[in-house]
């Protein structure tokens, strides 16, 4: 029902979806009241809408692929691990910003019963912020803050359950029908029996089972995770009703991405596998239309942690979208698959999946997340080779915990199925990469060797297209934190070891160039402006995969807007050779030097960018790349930077005041020319900067039409001057993080509901 009343924008909106709407809510639920308190709804959270944020759903409906440019650079954290809490977030923006993100996602920070929250991942109330990490104002505060610098808040919207500790399941556990019908309660264990026959495991060591047995109802209630977390039963209209406005109420408070966590699984059937049911799709294209019509500039990021073939129709159709974007999680897992063979195969038949997709379909790449790796492997392809699924499982996680003697990774195993051989894996990148062990063993060559490997998976991340998305703590190379074991409310999840906060002591360190983590923060921030640079890394970029003939040596080519880049990854700890024969002239990204794209001599875990422009003259006439200049003094036959260099580079960058200038110059090229005027000191820098600054200028004539972030931010310029003026001008850096809290480790609380063991096979999750 359509009230006449409503203001024409909202109506305007809703028109435009109404029919297909109402189509799939009576195909889910025939229930025409439901339908109509659910369009009343929708026009409750847009008249709650601020202004502000109804601006910025202007600026972004204006340009509508603002996300999908090479510019966007995530970051993922725990807002406790980071800085304490919100307020501790907003204080340190500025250091999130200098590391280039533009894109913030917040851990789940709702509140969430200690010790059984799964890191969050158990809501007991959607309106709430946990009260040690602040008030829902202060999340309203620090959106604002990082909409004026330009950055996205993505949060995670955790739909598939609440925390038994929510006012739903307490009334539900209290006997009340119309709670327990939100949950899906059984008086007995005959249907869960049922169900157990087809529904596969996701905790199969942590929390067996599907169901729990919940004494105070004195039912079975479904617990798909862990037992406190009870599923949402979204055959109930009530249900999707309320858990929209959820959604919703935190678009208003300035969310822009909403992660929908475990979205696969909302839909259940007996019978089935419950994962992946043609409902789940109806209900995710409802709440993207719902978002649609209320907050437009909101994305939808969905959580889908499947094979290829499941994740790919979550993007929908390009007439009735449902996820704006979605995880790249079999690259990322086939990633460390390579990692640990050394044989790309794997990694190439991937690329060539991904490279196949639409352009459209915009994929968060990572390395590392909250999350464990779970091999997810295309086990048919490399049955081929002889391969072995269990064995194969086994032999990564043996690598990666350090069992084998070539092995220098510091993982611990999560969710050990030792009936499956399928347990999966935590640890931090650097971890993962040999940098602890090379730490702990004292042995430089090792770390050198670690440090590449990081440097160049890094470089891998940002040669897809898409938004890569670095894990917080990751640009310092951060290391596991082994103090979980000691806390009883996190010791039975591994998980923890890559969650620890981040030691504020070692960013201190990112401007030492004789630190690891110095060498590992400028070492990604040269990438990431690599990146930022070059329209060879947008998303639309055509991409394919680079024949080596060496199957220790990725190779991965693009092409857009008359760039085209050659880059080639040696996964190796040993010089190979690239057996490539491209004929154009290539610069090397890394170095600003002449490199042949033919015969590429590539050292041990090293990768090389190559770009050839077909653009030419501009760059024969106008000025040598910002790179190329930096490193003129550079021996010509090597394909690393040289210490010397890399020092030179660091101290330029460590001043704040440059710094400063150099966050402006990046958002605006006028800024720049102010820069160099500003850079009177010593003549060579001087000459450095000017160089500089040309390309940058360039770069931002041509894209001007062609740049969505940027077109964004002209188009909210004009919307709100002041706003826009906020945004360049670089806040004041704060000397200290903000004083975390201490932990308190509490007596491990006896579960309420206890959960049947079954041996059904783990998920890839
Ligand atoms: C998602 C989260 C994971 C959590 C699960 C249950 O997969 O990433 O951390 O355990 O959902 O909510």
């Amino acid at each position: 029902m359509i009230n006449e009343n409503w203001e024409s924008e909202f109506k305007t909106r809703l028109l435009e979806h109404y029919d297909e709407m109402k189509w799939l809510y009576t195909e889910l639920y025939n229930d025409p009241h439901a339908f109509d308190y659910f369009c009343e709804m929708l026009h409750q959270y847009y008249a709650e809408r601020s202004d502000l944020l109804k601006e910025w759903d202007e600026a972004r409906i204006a340009v509508p692929n603002w996300y999908q440019g090479n510019e966007m650079l995530g970051m993922l954290m725990y807002v406790k691990q980071f800085a304490g809490n919100l307020k501790g977030v907003k204080e340190h923006l500025d250091y999130i910003q200098e590391c280039g993100v533009n894109y913030l996602h917040l851990m789940p920070l709702l509140e969430s019963p200690a010790g059984r929250s799964d890191g969050g991942y158990a809501v007991s109330n959607f309106r709430k912020v946990q009260p040690e990490l602040g008030t829902m104002e202060d999340l309203s505060d620090l959106a604002t803050e990082c909409h004026k610098k330009g950055m996205s808040v993505c949060l995670d919207f955790v739909m598939n359950h609440t925390s038994e500790d929510h006012e739903w399941a307490k009334r539900a556990r209290a006997g009340e029908k119309e709670y327990q019908d939100r949950y899906f309660f059984f008086d007995n264990w005959n249907i869960p029996n049922e169900f157990e026959k087809t529904v596969p495991q996701v905790f199969p060591t942590t929390a067996p089972g599907n169901f729990s047995w919940c004494e105070e109802a004195h039912k079975v209630v479904m617990t798909t995770f862990y037992p406190y977390q009870w599923d949402l039963n979204y055959n109930n209209p009530t249900v999707f009703n309320d858990m929209t406005a959820n959604m919703l109420n935190l678009c208003n408070h300035g969310v822009d991405i909403v992660r929908l966590d475990a979205v696969p699984y909302i839909w259940k059937k007996l019978g089935t596998p419950c994962r992946n049911l043609p409902e789940v799709h109806t209900l995710v294209r409802l709440m993207r239309m719902a978002a649609e019509v209320v907050c437009p500039g909101t994305l939808l990021l969905g959580e889908v942690v499947m094979e290829p073939s499941k994740v790919v129709p979550y993007f929908g159709s390009v007439e009735k979208p449902e996820c704006h974007m979605l995880y790249n999680v079999t690259t990322m897992a086939s990633t460390w698959h390579t990692v640990a063979t050394r044989d790309v195969r794997l990694l190439k038949h991937q690329l060539g999946t991904v490279f196949a997709l639409p352009k459209q379909y915009t994929f968060l790449n990572y390395l590392r997340c909250h999350d464990d790796i779970g091999w997810g492997l295309d086990y048919d392809f490399l049955g081929q080779f002889g391969t072995n699924e269990v064995q194969h499982k086994k032999f990564l996680n043996d690598y990666f915990t350090g069992k084998l003697w070539e092995s220098n990774g510091r993982g611990e195993l999560y969710n050990d199925d030792p009936t499956l051989g399928d347990a999966r894996l935590c640890g931090t990148t650097a971890s993962l990469c040999g940098i602890e062990a090379a730490v702990y063993e004292k042995n430089d060559w090792k770390l050198n060797m670690s440090l590449e490997l990081d440097e160049m998976l890094h470089a891998f991340l940002f040669t897809q297209s898409g938004i890569p998305v670095l894990y917080s703590g990751d640009e310092i190379g951060q290391l596991n934190d082994y103090s979980y074991h000691d806390d009883p409310l996190k010791w039975d999840d591994s998980r923890y070891l890559h969650r620890g906060d981040l030691n504020w002591d070692h960013v201190a360190m990112r401007n030492d160039m004789n630190t690891r983590q110095g060498r590992l923060f400028h070492a990604l921030r040269k990438l990431e402006k690599i990146r930022a640079a070059h329209p060879v890394f947008e998303s639309d970029a055509d991409a394919w995969v680079v024949e080596t003939y060496n199957d220790h040596v990725l190779g991965i080519g693009r092409y857009y807007d008359n760039e085209k880049l050659i880059a080639l990854f040696n996964f190796s700890e040993d010089e190979q050779v690239a057996w490539i024969n491209e004929d154009e002239d290539y610069i090397d990204l890394m170095t600003g030097l002449q490199r042949d794209a033919k015969g590429v001599n590539l050292a041990g875990h090293s990768f090389a960018w190559l770009l050839h422009s077909y653009r030419e003259k501009e760059y024969n006439t106008e000025a040598p790349t910002p790179i190329e200049k930096k490193t003129k003094s550079v021996d010509k036959s090597s394909t690393k930077a040289m210490p010397e260099e890399k020092k030179t580079e660091v101290k330029a960058e460590a001043k704040p005041a440059e710094k400063k200038a150099e966050v402006k110059a990046e958002t605006k090229p006028a800024e720049k020319k102010a820069e160099v005027k500003a850079e009177t000191k010593p003549a060579e820098k001087k000459t450095e900067v000017k160089a500089e600054a040309k390309p940058v200028e360039k770069k931002t004539e041509v894209k001007a039409e062609a740049k969505p972030a940027e077109k964004m931010a002209e188009v909210k310029a004009e919307t709100k001057p002041v706003e826009k003026k906020a945004a360049v001008k670089p806040a004041a850096k704060k000397a200290q993080p903000a004083k975390k809290t201490t932990r308190k480790p509490a007596a491990k609380k006896t579960r309420k509901t206890t959960k049947k063991a079954t041996t059904k096979k783990a998920t890839t999750k």
